[in-house]
């Protein structure tokens, strides 16, 4: 449910196109950034080819044709920052490519699931943010200016992300899958769980945002500051949130004064707060391969020797050891100027020791 669903359906797309034999990779991430190779989000009926919508989510595709592009994106911005961010880690974020067919690390509410819950939530609200400034959207134009901006050597200026709009759109979008009633007191928790990962991610990109300038003048000499509000890149965002899952919380379902609240299981009074993921499952330690955890293992990762951080071969490989290889890196060097105005390489090769874990 919620943005699994979008991403799920999304991502679909995506891996038909891909099995449309001679069509390769780039072509179908291509498509799919542009307008999604069998989604031509022009009329309202594409709407229901996306599958996996719930009905408030179609209602709002079929009012908001525009925004459709901005989802599209936002799920590709999900898959390769958490790749990125997730990359020296044992759970390097690679079943985020199974879509629509998720295994268990990212289906039983675990702290893995409530970093993509928490990072689409952001990502969809980024982009529509982000979106608002290029004129492609009819319901926003560029941010509010904040008055504090105005100032001795500012100028306001420029356009800004629009944040609130970003909000808005994005939780109408991906929250109204968990606001769907559901039976069964798991599924109800689920939909807590992923309710409040996601108002993690936002919180966190609200708190992510700064102040750009550009500077004006005689030569660049910066006299005159045309300055706007904007957002920090999602991956800053993301290593914020990996920084939250590291730290995320286990928790229960308890009552609280006179409602049902989650709260930490280990200790008992203390309400989960705003900025802390929480997940209600125990994941594996991603060590060794587990189908039922959903957990392909860390055998033939690449582990870093010198590094002394979660990439460690130490780390990487639990401790099992690891095989050295050599690569062969080619590279352009001994490069020269030649006036005027070109530059000469050579290709040098270099020959590297690396290291994968038994
Ligand atoms: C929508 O886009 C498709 C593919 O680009 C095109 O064939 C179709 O004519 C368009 N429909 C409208 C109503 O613009
Ligand atoms: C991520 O982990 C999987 C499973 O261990 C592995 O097959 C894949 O090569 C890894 N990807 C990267 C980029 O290291
Ligand atoms: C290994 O880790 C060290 C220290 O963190 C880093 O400088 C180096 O670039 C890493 N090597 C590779 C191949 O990633
Ligand atoms: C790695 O080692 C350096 C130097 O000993 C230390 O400053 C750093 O905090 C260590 N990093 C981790 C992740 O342990």
């Amino acid at each position: 449910v919620g943005f699994h669903f979008v991403y799920k359906s999304l991502m679909w797309h995506f891996v038909k196109c891909l099995s449309k034999v001679h069509i390769n990779h780039i072509y179908c991430t291509r498509a799919l950034a542009t307008v999604g190779p069998s989604i031509p989000f022009n009329q309202t009926q594409n709407c229901k080819h996306l599958e996996g919508l719930v009905s408030a989510q179609v209602q709002l595709c079929r009012s908001n044709l525009d925004l459709m592009h901005s989802v599209v994106q936002a799920a590709r911005h999900v898959r390769t920052t958490c790749r990125k961010t997730f990359s020296d880690m044992r759970w390097n974020c690679s079943s985020i490519e199974l879509a629509p067919k998720f295994k268990p690390d990212l289906e039983r509410g675990t702290r893995e699931s409530a970093f993509v819950y928490a990072l689409s939530a952001a990502s969809i609200s980024h982009t529509i943010a982000r979106a608002c400034t290029t004129g492609e959207l009819r319901g926003c134009s560029c941010g509010p200016i904040t008055s504090e901006l105005q100032g001795a050597g500012y100028r306001w200026g420029g356009c800004g992300d629009n944040l609130n709009y970003g909000l808005l759109m994005g939780s109408k979008f991906l929250d109204s899958p968990m606001k769907v009633k559901r039976s069964g007191s798991q599924a109800k928790l689920m939909n807590l769980m992923n309710l409040h990962n996601s108002e993690v991610g936002r919180q966190l990109l609200s708190a992510a945002v700064e102040i750009k300038c550009k500077c004006h003048g005689v030569s660049g000499s910066c006299s005159v500051r045309t300055c706007w509000q904007g957002l920090q890149e999602l991956s800053l965002v993301a290593a914020d949130l990996k920084v939250r899952y590291l730290s995320a919380t286990k928790v229960v379902h308890r009552p609280v004064g006179t409602r049902k609240q989650l709260v930490p299981k280990d200790i008992d009074v203390r309400p989960v707060t705003d900025t802390e993921l929480v997940y209600l499952h125990s994941s594996s330690d991603f060590c060794s391969r587990n189908e039922k955890m959903g957990s392909s293992g860390t055998q033939e990762r690449q582990c870093n020797k010198t590094s002394n951080g979660s990439d460690s071969c130490d780390l990487m490989c639990c401790g099992r050891g690891y095989n050295p290889y050599t690569e062969t890196l080619v590279e352009r060097c001994h490069c020269k100027y030649h006036w005027c105005c070109y530059v000469t390489c050579k290709r040098c090769e270099r020959v590297v020791e690396r290291y994968v874990c038994k």
